[in-house]
């Protein structure tokens, strides 16, 4: 992958600090994934709560009950479904919301299952209504009505399912439908992580790639992860190779500095989408309030980069607000670019109205 690419496309998965996998990610990840709880860091009320769930069901000789993990992208949805599987000594089927079109193509997923097998949906809000319809009763009834035929002559066949544990994961556990959401028994929300956890995460990652890096060096590279280990596991990955080529690979703080530098990710994490939005916000526009589709114009971006990719971690970190009149720069953002806010901050200079809201 070309990182000088990075913000020229703006596609997420196309940024060092974006959370959502490329290839080489997922290549790895897969190697870097915590097999069991006990190695799963950080989260520890989610821990706990699942290994009770878990426990408990093992001890019953029963199937566990459906999970619902809710949370930003790169936290560790994934890696806790898998989990679950190992715990329960049980099969796993992956599939995503999007990748179900037709409720046919959920009925023949079910159907196939084993008995005890957990079936993971990924953006589990992003399945078709009449799918999502199917697995109300999948989940609870463990039963689906099959329709054969179209029209008057169309007849539902009920077909019996064997028990399984259905895992879902979303972005936006708001987004789902109540009557989906009151079907799972155990619902998971996972928070970001704090540097603490991260550091701890960056050393297990550096043990399994038998990279070396001093405590320091994990910290540097913790502050910069956005409270998310798969963004941990990415930088480290970059820091190594830098390391490597400009040092005798050990990482301590210097090189990790100097190496993220050079990938343009700044010490609190931020890169150069983000730092674009925040210097037009506060050069071109005094700070705000302006409208989004303005402010996108500006640093040459889709609205909805700006919107999905940079803001919510900006807004995260407290350094912009959303308000109903635009976008608004906070004193942390002008602190942080090292600029000073004009006195009459807030005014507004007319500017922003040029593209619209
Ligand atoms: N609690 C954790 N401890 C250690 N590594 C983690 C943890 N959570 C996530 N990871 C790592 O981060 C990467 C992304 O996790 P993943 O489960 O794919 O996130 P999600 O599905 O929520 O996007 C994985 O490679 C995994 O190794
Ligand atoms: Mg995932």
């Amino acid at each position: 992958m070309n990182w000088d690419d990075t913000t020229d496309t703006g596609a997420e998965e196309e940024r060092l600090v974006g959370s959502v996998a490329d290839r080489e990610d997922q290549a790895v990840e897969a190697a870097l994934r915590p097999k069991d709880l006990g190695e799963f860091i950080g989260q520890e009320k989610v821990r706990e709560q699942l290994d009770l769930v878990l426990r408990a069901a093992r001890a019953r000789g029963a199937t566990a009950d459906h999970v619902l993990l809710s949370g930003a992208p790169g936290l560790g949805k994934t890696t806790l479904s898998m989990i679950i599987a190992a715990e329960m000594g049980a099969p796993i089927r992956i599939t995503s919301g999007p990748a179900i079109q037709h409720a046919g193509d959920l009925a023949a997923i079910l159907s196939s299952l084993q008995e005890g097998e957990v079936l993971f949906l990924d953006e589990i809000h992003r399945m078709s209504r009449p799918a999502e319809e199917m697995l109300y009763m999948a989940m609870e009834d463990f039963r689906v009505d099959v329709i054969v035929g179209k029209g008057p002559g169309a007849t539902a066949i009920p077909l019996e399912l064997p028990p399984f544990t259905l895992v879902g994961a979303t972005t936006r556990a708001g987004l789902l439908p109540p009557p989906l959401r009151d079907r799972f028994g155990f619902t998971a929300h996972m928070e970001f992580y704090e540097p603490a956890e991260l550091e701890r995460v960056v050393h297990r990652s550096a043990n399994l790639l038998d990279v070396e890096i001093d405590p320091a060096g994990a910290a540097e590279i913790a502050g910069r992860s956005r409270g998310t280990p798969r963004i941990a596991n990415r930088l480290l990955r970059r820091v190594r190779d830098y390391a490597q080529v400009k040092a005798d690979g050990l990482i301590t703080r210097e090189i990790a500095a100097a190496a993220l530098a050079v990938y343009e990710v700044d010490a609190r994490g931020l890169d150069r989408l983000d730092r674009a939005v925040l210097e037009a916000l506060l050069k071109l526009f005094g700070g705000g309030p302006v409208g989004l589709s303005t402010l996108a114009v500006a640093v040459g971006e889709e609205r909805e980069t700006v919107e999905e990719v940079a803001e919510p971690f900006l807004v995260r970190e407290g350094l912009l607000a959303r308000t109903p009149r635009g976008r608004v720069a906070t004193p942390a953002a002008w602190a942080h670019l090292g600029l000073t806010p004009p006195r009459s901050q807030g005014a507004g200079t007319g500017q922003q109205d040029l593209f619209g809201a």
